[in-house]
């Protein structure tokens, strides 16, 4: 069975929701490990309720941020994962993950991607304008957000849109395309082909974007 090592720097509801849908019988995989890379990220009460192995690896404990993707690869391979989520780790991942887990790295982002890239996705989607954002699970490499797309799901901006309203609106869709994406990782019906990423297998056009009218 496929085993599952996450990286979080916070909240972690990304986290959660994939663990709950992993305890409903929906993915065919086990959470190993959680590595926080801070000391209060509730990511690890989290884990700690979940009964799911955890620690905080301070990232300013070691000489250059290579050797702190070392030190988490190492952990990971330890473990046997076969999966690295990011789920809201705010960092740039480095080679030495990279390399051990080539297009076995997910990200969530809560911009359309390519659009609002970067930290600040939901304040940047506002400032900008668009009318539609949403969020974006691609697989990593060594960009900022710039790996190939897996999944995307669309929500509506509104005129009287705060970063925190848009921000509750996209995690909703969050926790349902993470999960999905790990679902079909895990049932290896991912194809990476260049940039693209084919599913295999039959889904309706509906499974590919999520529309936002039938979402609020
Ligand atoms: C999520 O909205 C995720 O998309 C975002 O951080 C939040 C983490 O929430 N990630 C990024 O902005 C990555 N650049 P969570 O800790 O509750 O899952």
């Amino acid at each position: 069975m496929l085993k599952i090592g996450f990286l979080a720097s916070g909240r972690g509801s990304n986290f959660q929701a994939i663990v709950d849908t992993i305890n409903e019988g929906a993915i065919k995989a086990e959470p190993a490990l959680l590595v926080a890379d801070k000391a209060d990220a509730y990511a690890i009460q989290r884990a700690q309720k979940l009964g799911i192995e955890h620690m905080y690896l301070d990232p300013g404990a070691y000489k250059s941020k290579d050797e702190y993707y070392e030190a988490i690869t190492s952990e990971m391979k330890a473990r046997g994962v076969g999966l690295v989520v990011l789920a809201g780790f705010m960092r740039i991942v480095r080679k030495p993950l990279l390399e051990a887990f080539p297009m076995k790295v997910m990200n969530i982002h809560p911009a359309l991607l390519p659009s609002f890239a970067g930290l600040h996705g939901h304040g940047d989607a506002l400032a900008y304008g668009v009318k539609v954002s949403g969020c974006t699970v691609h697989f990593v490499d060594e960009g900022m957000d710039t790996g190939p797309v897996i999944i995307q799901a669309a929500a509506p901006v509104y005129d009287d849109d705060t970063e925190e309203t848009l921000s509750e609106r996209i995690l909703k869709l969050e926790h349902r395309i993470f999960p999905e994406a790990v679902r079909l990782f895990a049932d290896g019906r991912l194809e990476v082909h260049g940039r693209r990423v084919r599913v295999k297998g039959n889904r309706s056009p509906e499974d590919y974007i999520i529309n936002p009218t039938v979402q609020q």
